[in-house]
């Protein structure tokens, strides 16, 4: 009996998911001879086995194309919205890889999937993960298809966002995405020459970032691009998550959690509004004028670059040697040159910080980039 493999994509889309899916599934098709099932938008399509057959022709024209053809949400298998109610679907699930006489099933995601997965997996049933976010924030491999291309339109608009500020004297705030680790907005800082960069992991001093705006403009640059991650939080609401993170978690609506809400620096991880008030204090603080730019899912859609579609093949490809060889509950990952199986168990829950130590981050200090916490 032929083989038959199913592929998902779970999470936030990304440039490089169907280079990824192209990737398997030929390499499925012509060099192993199996058969491969595309199931829709994510862990419902597998609850719901609503599936396409990714044949040749589904399988070509698709390596350039942005987004995913097989569609894709964040509905998880164990606390999955059904007529109404949360249910734990995970058996469900099993049972739809088991009607399909799959012989593994191939989940496409970041952090968040790689986690559904490997509930997947403690059911007995054969799962492989490929690594996609445009974050870039998955432990275990050096890098995640989509960073890429996201990284180059973050670039761009960091290089574009120049003139105008040059032009009028301004402070350009701009946000990138980066919920909890900073790839995003340090490539794009770096590459496009911005002069402060604000991530998660460095908690930043408002006053710092005034002072080394107010420093170029006394050395005649009155313009600044301030590039941020849109999880970045300042010093001070740093220390009120460090104090309250356990009432706030028990209970939203306490004294505890609204005390913390009032506060000047106050923004959950991600909030919108947390990057309009940095250029508002910026402005205040620096008597420049200032404007916000949010990149948002502009930095998500299109075509991959080049980079991002030859490292989804390279993982797409080492993903259908892995599933002959049996090489099940694990990530691929790239290492170097290489791609390397790293165990499911090893990977969930950890996500990918920028260290303190890490070189992007010295050249970033070295080319007088204020990094938030000290003036440079
Ligand atoms: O894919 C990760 C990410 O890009 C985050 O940086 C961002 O917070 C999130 O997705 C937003 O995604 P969505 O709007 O699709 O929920």
């Amino acid at each position: 009996m032929t083989k038959s493999i199913g592929i998902l994509t779970s999470g936030g889309d990304c440039p490089g998911l169907n280079a990824a899916i192209r990737a398997v599934g030929k390499t499925a098709v012509h060099q192993y001879g199996w058969s491969v099932l595309g199931f829709l938008n994510g862990f419902r399509g597998l609850m719901e086995n609503r599936t396409v057959t990714l044949d040749g022709d589904a399988l070509s024209g698709i390596l350039t194309v942005g987004g995913t053809i097989l569609g894709t949400s964040r509905d998880k298998p164990h606390k999955m919205p059904v007529g109404g109610k949360i249910l734990d679907m995970t058996d469900a699930m099993v049972e739809v890889y088991h009607q399909n006489h799959l012989h593994a099933l191939v989940c496409l995601g970041g952090g968040g999937t790689a986690k559904n997965a490997y509930r997947l997996a403690q059911k007995g049933i054969n799962v492989i993960n490929l690594p996609k976010t445009i974050d870039n924030d998955i432990y275990g491999t050096d890098i995640s298809f989509g960073y890429d291309t996201a990284l180059s339109i973050a670039t761009e608009a960091v290089d574009r966002l120049h003139s105008t500020a040059h032009s009028h004297h301004r402070i350009v705030v701009v946000e990138t995405m980066g919920h909890k680790a900073g790839w995003l907005a340090l490539g794009a800082g770096i590459g496009g020459g911005a002069d402060v960069v604000l991530i998660p992991e460095i908690p930043y001093d408002v006053d710092a970032v005034a002072e080394a705006i107010r420093l170029r403009a006394r050395r005649g640059k009155r313009f600044s691009i301030v590039a941020v991650a849109e999880g970045a939080l300042s010093k001070k609401m740093a220390k009120a998550l460090q104090e309250a993170p356990k009432q706030k978690a028990k209970d939203k609506n306490s004294p505890e959690a609204a005390k913390a809400k009032a506060h000047p620096d106050d923004r959950d991880s991600g909030q919108a509004g947390h990057t309009l008030r940095l250029a508002q204090q910026l402005e205040e603080l620096t008597g420049l004028e200032s404007r916000l730019t949010i990149l948002g899912h502009v930095q998500r859609g299109g075509t991959p670059t080049p980079a991002d579609r030859v490292l989804a093949t390279r993982l797409g490809t080492a993903c259908a040697d892995f599933i002959a060889k049996g090489v099940f509950g694990t990530l691929v990952a790239a290492r170097g040159d290489d791609v390397e199986a790293v165990p499911l168990k090893d990977i969930v829950g950890k996500l990918k910080y920028v260290p303190p130590d890490h070189p992007w981050l010295t050249c970033a200090r070295r080319v007088g980039i204020c990094m938030g916490d000290e003036v440079p």
